[in-house]
């Protein structure tokens, strides 16, 4: 028979606000890398996955912070007020967005499509490169894992990646980063949810099982919901 643990002992203490709602660390949206003062190399991230976790985590009563990506749209609607919104432009911005932030903050959903790679800026490169410059190629070099990177950071807190694959290759290849990263659980979505309002996302976690909302495919603030809903209990079952 189940009965309620006695009085004196020692409930749970996750690290939460006093109403007991873990808070939301959300990113969204692309980077921009500068290539010089006027162009950028980008990605076609719109954002709008993020915004609705964070728009859903918000509704639900997390204290919730959004770090938003260049060229996207904040969340509409009276919940706006309700998040802390933050914009980066380059993966070095939200690099450091995230270390000062992620300290407050319980959950780390990581929506955003960071850039693997960046431009080479050496100090004499001129401001705006001309077209008699003859740039034929623009030197990259490697951007950090920012998710891997905060791993190494101790917090007791849940981190939640995301993993955009093309379909025949989207378990293998999300649950390879899941175990890289360390994280804790990775929402793995086909190719096909960029620019789409629905996604059909997985959501993998370390013990080898996953989860999926019962209705499949469905609408982006529908998939947001369900998983705030299932990431919260994830975390309080984590948290000592
Ligand atoms: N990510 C990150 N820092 C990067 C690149 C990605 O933190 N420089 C995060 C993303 O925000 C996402 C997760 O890592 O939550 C997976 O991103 P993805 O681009 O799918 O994976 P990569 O590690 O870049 O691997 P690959 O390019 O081989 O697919």
């Amino acid at each position: 028979m189940k009965t309620d643990p006695p009085a004196s002992e020692p409930s749970p203490a996750p690290s939460t606000t006093s109403e007991g709602r873990p808070r939301f660390l959300v990113t969204a949206g692309p980077t921009w890398e500068p290539v010089d003062e006027v162009r950028y190399l980008g990605n076609r991230s719109s954002g709008r996955m993020g915004v609705e976790i964070a728009r859903a985590a918000a509704l639900s009563g997390h204290p919730t912070t959004l770090l938003l990506g260049p060229g996207t749209n904040e969340p509409a609607g009276s919940v706006t007020s309700a998040i802390g919104i933050q914009r980066f432009q380059s993966a070095a911005d939200l690099d450091t967005l995230l270390r000062d932030c992620w300290p407050a903050h319980d959950i780390l959903v990581m929506a955003a499509a960071v850039a693997d790679h960046r431009p080479v800026r050496h100090p004499d490169m001129p401001r705006k490169l001309r077209r008699a410059d003859r740039a034929a190629a623009i030197e990259l070099e490697p951007v950090p894992d920012l998710l891997a990177g905060l791993a190494e950071v101790p917090h007791p807190g849940t981190r939640i990646g995301f993993a955009l694959e093309p379909g025949d290759e989207l378990e293998a290849s999300a649950r390879r980063k899941l175990a890289a990263k360390r994280l804790h659980g990775i929402v793995g979505n086909p190719l096909e949810t960029m620019e789409s309002d629905r996604i059909d996302g997985r959501l993998f976690l370390p013990d080898g099982t996953e989860r999926r909302p019962a209705a499949g495919s469905c609408p982006k603030p529908a998939f947001a919901k369900w998983l705030v809903e299932s990431i919260a209990p994830l975390h309080r079952r984590r948290a000592p």
